[in-house]
């Protein structure tokens, strides 16, 4: 890849970014977190935002910047985030993660940049600053732009409502743009049109007051951690459905051309398999694999811990077994309800013996974007240009709950406008943004405003 002098100096400030380790979920990196919103800040000064700021909240900052040209035209608030998930297991990564390398993979031949945050959601967020700057020098951007950059979303973005709640003058806008989903392949865009939501809990079996020697009690006492999983065993049932009563209730049944539509987008079941190292995939009875990790609801268990896990051997009988549970959620699913419902049911599963505790960490709405507005339009156009084919619209597993809470309390469409892949293993070790992806992006987004732009014209 031939990169000219400003794309060098993208990739300069991108991977200065990737350096601060704004971990969101650790108290001891609250610092750097601050580092990174400073950055935010600084970077949209940089480019000629005529105001920007750091709002503190009870958590972690929220940046704000704005270039406000006219208020007769349209405005675009632009949402992304700068925190980003701890980088554990820190072993697993190739590279330190907060080292950000390029090298090349089979399917980046050009490079892709490797580092917590390099897709999720650092590269894509900044795709949106440079953006920005080059509409700015090129004197193209026909519309008034927001944007609000937060430094908890991957810890359930706990101070942005109230933020948005008391802001609503602040962050009126005509949509909502955001980058922090993916897309179907290089040679398939895609545009996500739909998030799960998300009910996220925890749960402690306690059984005896204190540890006991396994030989002396063992037999006669109820185990928590034998306990816990059969409790947590019994949450499927035998064709994968979950067991929590009342759970589908609410589910929305996608009609059977939906369903067809859904399965034409190109999907390789062995090369899925094959991308993850497993033999075979499973899942709920009766739905395709793109189904269930899109369209369905889910429940997983995301951790489990209790009793000896160090070096060696102890034989013993914990006093408490825990786990974090969560579930995903389609449209029309409640998250209060369903935490609620999970609550009731996970208590009853408890046998004598022992005493269950259940706790909501956070939650959130499913949301699905449509796709009959100028908003999705533009965004088809600009994909079109840029990639040379027409982006199809695909659900997205994956939750950002502030999406549907934007679309309630400012009345606001967001426009999911990913350019990650599936193998950029977010979250997970060894991290990573294709150099094709991220400067597509960088392409592709001031056609997204040109287009909304002339659209907007014409409606009014
Ligand atoms: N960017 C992701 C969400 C995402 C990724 C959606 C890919 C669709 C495709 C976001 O940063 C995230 O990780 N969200 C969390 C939820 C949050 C409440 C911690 C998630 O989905 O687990
Ligand atoms: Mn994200
Ligand atoms: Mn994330």
């Amino acid at each position: 890849m031939n990169l000219t002098t400003d794309q060098k100096r993208y990739l300069e400030e991108w991977m200065s970014f990737l350096r601060i380790p704004s971990v969101s979920a650790d108290p001891t990196q609250k610092e750097a977190v601050r580092q990174a919103a400073d950055w935010v800040k600084n970077a949209l000064d940089k480019v000629g935002c005529n105001h920007t700021e750091i709002i503190p909240t009870a958590g972690h900052p929220i940046v704000y910047g704005e270039h406000l040209i006219d208020s007769n035209l349209p405005t675009v608030l632009v949402y992304g985030h700068y925190d980003v998930q701890p980088p554990d297991p820190v072993e697993l990564w190739e590279s330190p993660p907060f080292e950000p390398v390029i090298k090349t993979t089979p399917l980046h031949p050009e490079g892709a940049v490797f580092a917590r945050g390099a897709c999720d959601d650092k590269g894509q967020m900044f795709m949106h600053i440079k953006a920005f700057e080059i509409m700015r020098n090129e004197g193209s951007l026909e519309c008034n732009i927001k944007f609000m950059i937060e430094g908890e979303e991957e810890v359930g973005s706990n101070h942005l409502e109230d933020f948005v709640k008391n802001n609503k003058e602040k962050l009126a806008c005509d949509v909502i743009l955001i980058s922090d989903t993916g897309m179907i392949s290089r040679e398939q865009p895609s545009i996500s049109t739909g998030l799960r939501g998300l009910s996220y809990m925890e749960v402690t079996v306690t059984g005896p007051n204190r540890d006991l020697h396994s030989g002396l009690y063992g037999g006669a006492v109820a185990n928590p951690i034998n306990v816990l999983c059969v409790m947590i065993a019994q949450l499927h049932d035998k064709n994968k459905r979950i067991t929590v009563p009342g759970f589908y209730d609410q589910v929305e049944e996608l009609s059977l051309n939906e369903r067809k539509v859904m399965a034409e987008a190109p999907f390789r079941l062995e090369e899925f398999k094959k991308s993850i190292g497993i033999q075979e995939v499973t899942g709920e009875e009766g739905y395709s694999n793109e189904e269930r990790r899109t369209i369905r609801p889910t429940l997983d268990v995301n951790g489990i811990w209790g009793g000896y896990t160090g070096e060696g051997a102890k034989t013993v009988i914990p006093s408490k077994a825990h786990a974090k549970i969560s579930m995903r959620l389609v449209p029309n699913q409640d998250w209060n309800e369903i935490s609620d419902l999970f609550r009731k049911h996970f208590q009853s599963l408890a046998p004598k013996g022992v005493t269950v505790s259940v706790q909501t960490h956070h939650g959130g709405y499913a949301y699905v974007t449509p796709t009959n507005n100028i908003a999705y339009q533009a965004a088809h156009q600009a994909y079109f240009e840029t990639f040379g084919i027409a982006p199809i619209p695909s659900r997205g597993g994956g939750s950002i709950p502030i999406v549907p809470m934007f679309e309630n309390e400012l009345g606001v469409k967001s426009i999911l406008m990913g350019f990650g892949l599936d193998s950029d293993a977010i979250h997970s070790p060894n991290e990573h943004f294709g150099l094709f992806n991220f400067f597509k992006g960088i392409e592709t987004i001031p056609r997204f405003y040109s287009h909304y732009c002339e659209l907007q014209k014409k409606t009014n």
